[in-house]
């Protein structure tokens, strides 16, 4: 039976206040949009992000509220020097993250140190500051690897094909760990594709609907890899973040681990050919798979988004077309602020000079 739920109930339960959020990697894409609307709701929203090289961060995503919002440029695995912001919040998202797969196989051990050493310090520093608090952690789909069956639900069996996915499930599995020993309240999404506003563009590694985007202002035709049927089910920020604001609030949840996928089920060149009309460009190209991407390919993937549906009353509600509509507008208006005018923004090496954390070096 479908339930809907109350707006995010703004009150702190300890002090009455407006509610505290602390959010990591809130100047990257998601943070920020969700960072964006709950100050829209009127809660005190404190940002940390260490602005790590290569991933999304950018300051222009939180011009939309620069007085309203703190922000801490700090790594997260610094946990100790978080104390007063964990132990001050409501509520915690963290969101921190190197989301790139690619990055992730060429760069395992930064992978893991962003993803998996540096959530490890985080969690166990939220146990210590702020016990019990509610923690929303943002995993991915990539944690199932191929698909068994589709669509996939929360039983499906956990196979990730590269680093990003491992790393990524560790760190999943610190937060549902620590509630089951009581310590922390923590809920886990595994979003799918996301797009919308403030997505990285200018990254050519983070993903496919990102790199669409980026060729679509640049008036190029789009080039999809492989046959074009793979199914993807893209979801839009802003359900996104309602997902975790919804996951914020929920008393007593169930369940802990809810997939968040977007409405349809579409074939990669349908994508590709909605995101084109939009855009004005003409019909996208395809390709075959180039070799080093074969690798982690994973194939036809979409959610089954009912579990959430039943116990935190989220369903998707931005169609695709609507959705990359909003998302070409607003980069029409911003571009700039996004891509710089010389630089092709392909290629996903990371250079040493580039490198967040001088890990690299050790890596290659
Ligand atoms: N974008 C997607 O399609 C997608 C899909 C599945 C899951 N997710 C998950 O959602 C979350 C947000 O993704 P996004 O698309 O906004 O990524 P993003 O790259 O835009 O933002 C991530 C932010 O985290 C920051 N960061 C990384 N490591 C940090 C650390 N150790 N300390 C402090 N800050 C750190 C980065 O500087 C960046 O600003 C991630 O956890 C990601 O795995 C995203």
């Amino acid at each position: 039976m479908k339930r809907e739920l109350e707006p995010m109930r703004l009150r702190s339960r300890d002090t009455g206040s407006c509610k505290r959020a602390l959010i990591t990697g809130g100047m990257g894409f998601i943070g920020s949009n969700l960072a964006l609307r709950l100050v829209e709701l009127g809660a005190d929203v404190t940002v940390v992000d260490s602005r790590v090289v290569d991933c999304g961060s950018n300051p222009w995503n939180l011009s939309g509220a620069p007085r309203e919002i703190k922000v801490i440029e700090r790594d997260i695995s610094e946990a100790a020097g978080l104390q007063r912001e964990i132990s001050e919040s409501d509520v915690i998202f963290n969101l921190a993250s190197e989301i790139s797969h690619i990055h992730s196989m060429q760069y395992p051990q930064r992978d893991c140190e962003l993803n998996a050493v540096a959530q490890l310090r985080f969690v166990q520093a939220c146990e210590r500051f702020n016990p019990g608090v509610r923690i929303v952690y943002a995993s991915t789909r990539q944690i199932y690897g191929i698909p068994r069956y589709l669509p996939v639900d929360e039983a499906h069996p956990i196979h990730p094909v590269d680093y990003n996915g491992v790393h990524k499930y560790a760190a999943m599995m610190y937060h549902l760990i620590a509630a089951r020993r009581g310590r922390l309240d923590a809920v886990v999404l595994c979003l799918s594709n996301v797009y919308g506003p403030r997505m990285a563009i200018n990254i050519p590694c983070q993903g496919v609907l990102g790199n669409f985007v980026r060729g679509l202002m640049r008036g190029t035709r789009l080039e999809v890899f492989g046959n074009g049927r793979q199914l993807r089910d893209p979801v839009y920020v802003d359900d996104v973040v309602d997902a975790f604001l919804r996951a914020a609030e929920v008393r007593r949840p169930r369940s802990r681990t809810y997939n968040v996928g977007g409405p349809d089920a579409l074939a990669l060149r349908k994508i590709a050919q909605i995101a084109s009309s939009a855009a004005g460009v003409a019909a996208p190209v395809i390709h075959p798979f180039p070799k080093e991407r074969k690798s982690f390919d994973i194939g036809s993937y979409y959610s089954d988004s009912s579990l959430i549906l039943r116990e935190l009353g989220w369903k998707p509600r931005v169609k695709f077309e609507e959705g990359i509509g909003r998302t070409l507008e607003y980069y029409r208006k911003e571009l700039s602020h996004y891509l710089e005018p010389d630089c092709d923004h392909t290629g996903c090496k990371l250079t040493e000079q580039k490198s967040a954390r001088g890990m690299i070096a050790a890596a290659l």
